[in-house]
């Protein structure tokens, strides 16, 4: 059994995708199963801490002594994350958060009429969940981003490291459809300010007890600087 040495810790991980409705029986949304963000709870709370897992609409059982606070939608996660986020020493993001939502959610369904050949959906941009939890004054967790990159994987995240002022950034390729999204695999190229390394494919269950190792070592250095 791994040993229970996070129990001083309160980590908060997000989880899967959002859910934009755009009226009461259609929505928006993408591939994530959330499986990455469960394994990475459980792999943390293994460890012994004390873990919260805010989970978009999947089909997964809660990992053992985790809690779990499910949501809909991105400005739903919003909150809850914001909320959470002051209360813990790490932050993750590994949910694949919608970037817009619809304008207006129609209250009835959107019916089909004979003489409109094209419908269109005005989107407007969801806050940036990882964004508003970097930028905390007061109780600022350290800050874990996930990127879902299908090109220019190193590139793009290490931006996104720097844009989002993030402290660590798990870069997977989701070109590949046997790793990423809703795969029993990943792989993960890891940067941090100065730093990087590579977590090589494997399941997503192993690569997460590698990831706590890699996320506890940044963590501890990021203290004593
Ligand atoms: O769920 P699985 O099927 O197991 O798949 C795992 C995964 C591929 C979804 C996961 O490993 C992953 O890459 N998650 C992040 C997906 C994503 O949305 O990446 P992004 O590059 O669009 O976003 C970058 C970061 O900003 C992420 O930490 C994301 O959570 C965060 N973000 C994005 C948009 C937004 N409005 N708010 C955010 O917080």
């Amino acid at each position: 059994a791994p040993r229970r040495d996070l129990a001083h810790l309160n980590v908060v991980i997000t989880a899967g995708p959002t859910r934009e409705a755009i009226d009461p029986v259609r929505y928006i949304s993408n591939h994530s199963s959330g499986k990455m963000g469960f394994a990475l709870a459980d792999a943390f709370a293994e460890r012994g801490a004390k873990v919260t897992l805010i989970a978009g609409p999947v089909n997964l059982p809660t990992p053992r002594n985790v809690t779990r606070i499910d949501v809909v939608s991105a400005q739903q996660m919003y909150q809850q994350a914001m909320q959470s986020a002051v209360e813990n020493h790490i932050f993750i993001g590994c949910a694949a958060v919608a970037d817009y939502r619809l304008e207006q959610i129609a209250t009835q369904k959107i019916k089909k009429t004979a003489d409109n050949d094209e419908l269109t959906l005005k989107l407007v941009k969801n806050p940036d969940i990882i964004t508003n939890v970097a930028q905390l004054r007061e109780k600022r967790p350290f800050v874990v981003g996930f990127a879902a990159e299908t090109q220019n994987v190193a590139e793009y995240a290490k931006d996104k490291l720097q844009r989002k002022n993030l402290d660590m950034i798990c870069a997977n390729d989701v070109s590949d459809s046997a790793l990423g999204f809703n795969s029993e695999h990943n792989a993960l190229q890891l940067f941090w300010q100065n730093g990087a390394e590579s977590l090589p494919q494997d399941t997503k269950r192993n690569l997460s007890a590698q990831l706590v190792e890699k996320i506890i070592a940044r963590y501890n250095q990021s203290s004593v600087d």
